[in-house]
């Protein structure tokens, strides 16, 4: 049966898409961890004559690249032993090494911003904000801000509608059966919404985003609330919007829209404040955590020689850098969370295992892109309306698609029977050792139903989920000041009426040095570059030693791809000044900007 396979050479097909531009960067750069530029044909565990050699090799890496106790966090395990460690290391001197530049780039531009804004006198309004981007950061964030990020930053569609873009995942829908989390007066909420609460809870339309527990982390000394907030799909436009925000510090004010313009403003900047804090840890515990461990658990069962570590490989340099650079400058003490955040390092460590171990970031199936979405009735909700505009589904979903469709015809072709599939020793064996990896909700049973979608996810989560919480959007949307700051430098107000915001936002030096840190995560050299997620599976090595279909299907992926980044890439403000809903322009899952792996 194995023998009919072709294994042919796929003659370059994956270069041939025709939309294909002439990349900045070298393919070879990042051949997979172990594997020779040779050509190497992948291989099942079934053909007569490998198994014993390669059960070897097994072995060595069993022997040699075992479960340590995780850094950054007791979870997941961190690779260690001789294969271990080595790994770990050259992946940090990869990343290392190509952080050269970027930091080069950045700390210039700072020198830049820095002057500029001194000589300008400071920040002494909110509009001095914008010096801070006008003519700025040319070599670190040459694209600049999101269109509309800084201009329209005080409407409230512009607030509401970053929880269905730069951080999708901390709103959810209530059920009606709910009991309502806060209280909101019927005069305000009628004279916001056309509805009292309850009212709004009971017919499905009222969202909740819940960042209370922030209120127990440990303080730098500067300041933060631990807001929760609703928001609501209005009953006659249909609107996406926000109705309130509760602080739960001091005299834990509930502010509206009815407040005054500088009060309902503050509200949703301290909101913000922990809304990103909820994104970064998220980000770093969902994406960075469980692909870590699942690559683990299956290079130590996969053989180098195995077409789905092969893809494993291609979708994972530097896998094992960015923990060690997180404990290195991020959440060390006196880092960069230590000097810019409310919550110190060790809070963010606190964060990132408390969301991985309770599952909400570290369950893997849960997690699947429609599963989770439902879970949290964004997505085909029993109860209340559709989500009108939904910008993260609406671009997501193209990735996801196109990423499903490569895996179901890599499986496909490499499995054309269900028996061969089920003789794989291998895959039985990355099942098993999920469980002794700990990784979180893995399958516990395979079929190819269950590896397309194990792999789809696993794409799925370095890339489009990553960059839609990190890499450019940092610098681009959800880092930008002076809506999105990481600290406050006042106490939370007791009473409302506060008069001037400047005093509570980072002054001048702070501020260069918040767009610093998210420049520092920004890789603008990629954007159309080999890195691009367009290329996610164009890797000529790697596809001379597939069969030919998964390289057509690369192909077909690379020119879905490119096609969609087309679409984002010519999006623009609507007659109403709106773009996907939203008065912002969102860049971010554009295929030519979004790296295909997890970056940084
Ligand atoms: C990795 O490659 C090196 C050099 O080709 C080889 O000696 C080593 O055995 C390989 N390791 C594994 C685990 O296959
Ligand atoms: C791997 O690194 C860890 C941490 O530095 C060290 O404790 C351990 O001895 C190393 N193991 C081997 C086999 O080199
Ligand atoms: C910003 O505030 C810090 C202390 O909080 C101070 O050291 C620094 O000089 C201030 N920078 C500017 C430009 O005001
Ligand atoms: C958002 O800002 C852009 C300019 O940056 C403007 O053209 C557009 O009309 C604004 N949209 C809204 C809703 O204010
Ligand atoms: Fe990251």
């Amino acid at each position: 049966m194995f023998s009919a396979i072709s294994w042919s050479l796929s003659l370059g097909l994956a270069l041939q898409a025709a939309a294909a531009p002439p990349f900045r960067n070298d393919l070879n750069e990042h051949q997979p961890r172990n594997i020779s530029a040779a050509d190497l044909k992948y291989t099942l565990p079934l053909s007569p004559g490998n198994t014993a050699e390669r059960a070897n090799s097994i072995h060595v890496k069993r022997d040699t690249f075992v479960y340590g106790p995780g850094i950054c966090g007791d979870v997941p395990f961190w690779p260690t032993g001789t294969l271990g460690n080595s790994t770990t290391q050259t992946d940090f001197e990869k990343f290392t090494a190509e952080g050269v530049p970027v930091k080069t780039a950045v700390f210039s531009d700072q020198d830049i911003a820095l002057t500029a804004i001194t000589a300008a006198g400071g920040i002494k309004q909110l509009s001095d904000y914008e010096l801070l981007y006008q003519d700025q950061w040319k070599k670190s964030i040459p694209d600049g801000v999101d269109l509309g990020v800084l201009s329209n930053y005080t409407d409230d569609l512009l607030f509401s509608m970053e929880r269905l873009s730069i951080n999708p995942y901390s709103t959810k829908r209530l059920n009606p059966s709910d009991t309502l989390p806060f209280p909101v007066e019927d005069n305000i909420a009628t004279a916001i919404t056309g509805a009292t609460v309850e009212l709004l809870l009971k017919s499905g339309r009222l969202f909740y985003a819940d960042h209370s527990n922030q209120k127990t982390l440990e303080s730098t000394g500067r300041y933060a609330a631990a807001c929760d907030a609703y928001f609501y799909i209005h009953p006659t436009s249909g609107d996406f919007l926000p109705l309130a925000v509760r602080t739960n510090v001091g005299s834990n004010l509930v502010y509206t829209p009815t407040d005054s313009a500088n009060d309902w403003l503050l509200a949703k900047m301290m909101f913000n404040l922990n809304d990103f804090w909820h994104s970064q840890w998220y980000h770093l515990s969902a994406t960075h955590n469980v692909a870590e461990i699942v690559f683990e658990a299956a290079y130590r069962t996969l053989s180098d020689e195995h077409p789905v570590m092969a893809i494993l490989q291609r979708l994972t340099p530097e896998l094992f850098s960015y923990r060690q650079s997180a404990i290195s400058v991020l959440v060390n003490k006196g880092g960069f969370i230590d000097r810019l955040f409310a919550f110190s390092g060790a809070a963010a460590i606190k964060t990132t295992s408390d969301m991985y171990t309770s599952g909400f970031a570290g369950n893997f199936q849960a997690n699947y892109f429609y599963p989770n979405l439902r879970s949290r009735g964004l997505l085909d909700s029993t109860f209340g309306p559709e989500i009108k505009a939904f910008p993260f589904l609406e671009d997501a979903s193209v990735i996801h698609t196109a990423i499903k469709d490569f895996m179901t015809a890599f499986v496909d072709s490499t499995y054309p029977d269900p028996s061969v599939f089920t003789q794989d020793k291998e895959l039985q064996a990355w099942i098993v050792e999920a469980v002794a990896a700990k990784v979180m909700d893995f399958p516990t049973s395979i079929d190819r139903t269950t590896l397309i979608d194990i792999l789809t996810h696993f794409a799925f989560l370095v890339s489009a989920e990553h960059q839609t919480l990190n890499t450019n959007d940092l610098a681009e949307a959800s880092g930008s000041l002076p809506f999105h700051p990481f600290a406050l430098y006042q106490p939370i107000p007791t009473a409302k009426g506060v008069t001037d915001l400047v005093p509570f936002l980072p002054n001048a030096s702070q501020a260069v040095s918040q767009i610093v840190l998210t420049a520092l995560f920004a890789r603008p050299e990629w954007v159309k570059s080999d890195r691009s997620l367009t290329q996610m599976f164009n890797d000529p090595a790697m596809l001379r030693g597939m069969n030919k279909k998964t390289a057509e299907a690369a192909a077909k992926f690379q020119t879905t791809l490119m096609r969609f980044s087309d679409v984002v890439s010519s999006r623009g403000f609507d007659a109403e000044g709106l773009c996907q809903g939203m008065p912002f322009i969102w860049r971010t899952l554009d295929p030519q900007r979004a790296p295909y792996f997890l970056t940084i």
